[in-house]
Formats: C-alpha cells, structure tokens, sequence
C-alpha cells in the first residue's frame, strides 16, 4: 500500500490531534534518501534522524561521536525523500549540553542547513532552559527520557530505565517539565509499560515509546533494526519484519556467483 501523494505534510498540529481522536503515531528512524523515500511512501507519520546513525551508519559502539555536521548530512538526505513526514533531527552529543545558546544555534543549523521540522534532545529539567529557548526562536522539540543513550556511560548499561521509585518519580517530574517548556512530542525510551501508560494519560502532548509498552501514543524503532539489518541484535521490544541482512547477503553471493562464471552481464545486460 502507498498512501497518496496529494496529502498534506505531517505538522506538530496533526500529531497533537490524532492523540486526541487516539489515533497511534507511526515513527521510524531514516539516515538516507532512498530510505526516506520508500518510508515516506509508505506513510511513516514522523521520521527520526536519530543520533543512532552513529552506531547503525558509521558503525561506532555508541552515539557520541556523530558531530552535528554529520547529523545534518543526514538530515539533508533525509528531508529530500519526505514529502509528507514531518521530520525531527536528533541534536548530537556536545552539540547542547554546554548552555542554551549552543542548543539554539545547533538547533538553528540544523533547521537552516536540512530543512528538518523539528529537533529531539536528551534529558529533563536539566535541559528545559535550552528547550524554551530553542522553542522561542520557533523551532518545535521533542524529548527525550528514560533510557537516553547519550547518556550511557553515565548508566553503565542499556537495560530498562525507571524501574525503582525514585526515577520514575523524576521522569514523570521531567516529562511534565518538558511539556510545560513547550515540546510538542516526547520519546519514552526502555521503561515499564506501566509508567508509561501513566505518562502518556497523564501529558496532553503525544508520547512515543520505544520499549515502552502499548499504551504510548505511538512508537518509534530504529529502521536498520526492524528491517533485519542488523544481525544479532534482538531486545524483547523490536519487532522484525523482513530479514535483509539475509536477503542482501544471498544476493550479493549470487551475484559474486554470476561474475565468476561468467554469466553476468549476459548479452541482454550489455550495450
Ligand atoms: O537515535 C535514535 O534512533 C533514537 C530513537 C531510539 C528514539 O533516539
């Protein structure tokens, strides 16, 4: 199924409207053109350029090292393939945690340089002077809480966030902080269904989890792991709907196959 080229972009207005009417917020990542693209016809509501281009494009072990030159190359590619999908770019590690004037002017880059509609940043009340700031020159944000991979040397490790008292107290204090700062949306990263069946009652901005249970107002995966790209890495949370790795791998030994016998190109294949 392709959805209609005619339809009008995704803004912040409709995704704030479907969770009134309950309608779920379909959101993958995409780092590329082609992908875009084929996402974008497909009717993707919201399309991440997430930070984890860092591990899933440049192959590092975590999301630090994407510079925001790097992230807005893959915004450029990414807002070229999205007709409809409104597009949110992850600001980089290092690129907003110094003070709320570097978060604005990385946000500004980011929109001035990608033509992205938005920006996503880590964190809580720790970053809430940055989001009114970036929201004041008119840039839409969404958060970010629960597990925050920016954050994991910080964690030590990428299991489930808030499971003890305490933190998930703060969340709830942080997501309410984030929305009364102004974001549009918020991501629920790796924490009990139940708290954030309870955020997402609780907030009137949508609320989209990532292994954050059914009860959110939508759900994001990253698309390298949902489309079986990449091999071995299974969380409880991802569903995988194809296997590329497979795919690909076969093709690329049938074609090394063909070239060594000879048999591609054929005389059909040349000019
Ligand atoms: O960078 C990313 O892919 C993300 C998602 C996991 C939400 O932030």
């Amino acid at each position: 199924m392709s959805v209609n080229k005619e339809v009008k972009r995704i803004t912040t207005h409709i995704l704030q409207e479907m969770k009134h009417r309950g309608e779920k917020i379909a959101m993958l990542t995409a780092y590329d053109y082609s992908m875009a693209t084929i996402l974008d016809d497909a009717g993707l509501d919201v399309l991440l350029v997430g930070d984890s281009a860092s591990n899933v494009m440049a192959g590092h072990e975590t999301t630090l090292p994407i510079t925001l030159d790097q992230m807005i190359y893959h915004a450029q590619s990414v807002v070229r393939g999205a007709k409809r999908a409104f597009v949110v770019v992850d600001l980089p590690f290092g690129s907003y945690q110094g003070n709320s004037k570097e978060a604005l002017n990385s946000a500004i880059r980011i929109m001035k340089e990608s033509g992205a509609h938005g920006v996503k940043l880590e964190g809580g009340t720790e970053v809430v002077e940055s989001v009114l700031r970036i929201i004041t020159a008119g840039i839409p944000v969404m958060g970010h809480l629960g597990l925050t991979p920016q954050s994991i040397y910080k964690f030590g490790t990428y299991t489930v966030r808030a499971k003890d008292e305490v933190e998930a107290e703060k969340l709830k204090t942080d997501a309410l902080a984030l929305q009364e700062a102004g974001c549009f949306a918020i991501v629920l990263e790796k924490i009990p269904a139940k708290l954030a069946k309870e955020v997402s009652e609780s907030l009137h901005i949508p609320v989209i989890g990532i292994g954050a249970g059914q009860d959110c107002d939508g759900q994001v995966l990253v698309v390298n792991d949902m489309i079986g790209l990449t091999k071995g890495f299974k969380p409880r949370f991802l569903r995988q709907y194809v296997n590329l790795y497979d795919g690909i791998l076969d093709a690329a030994q049938s074609y090394i196959k063909d070239v060594k016998a000879k048999d591609f190109p054929n005389e059909k294949e040349q000019y």
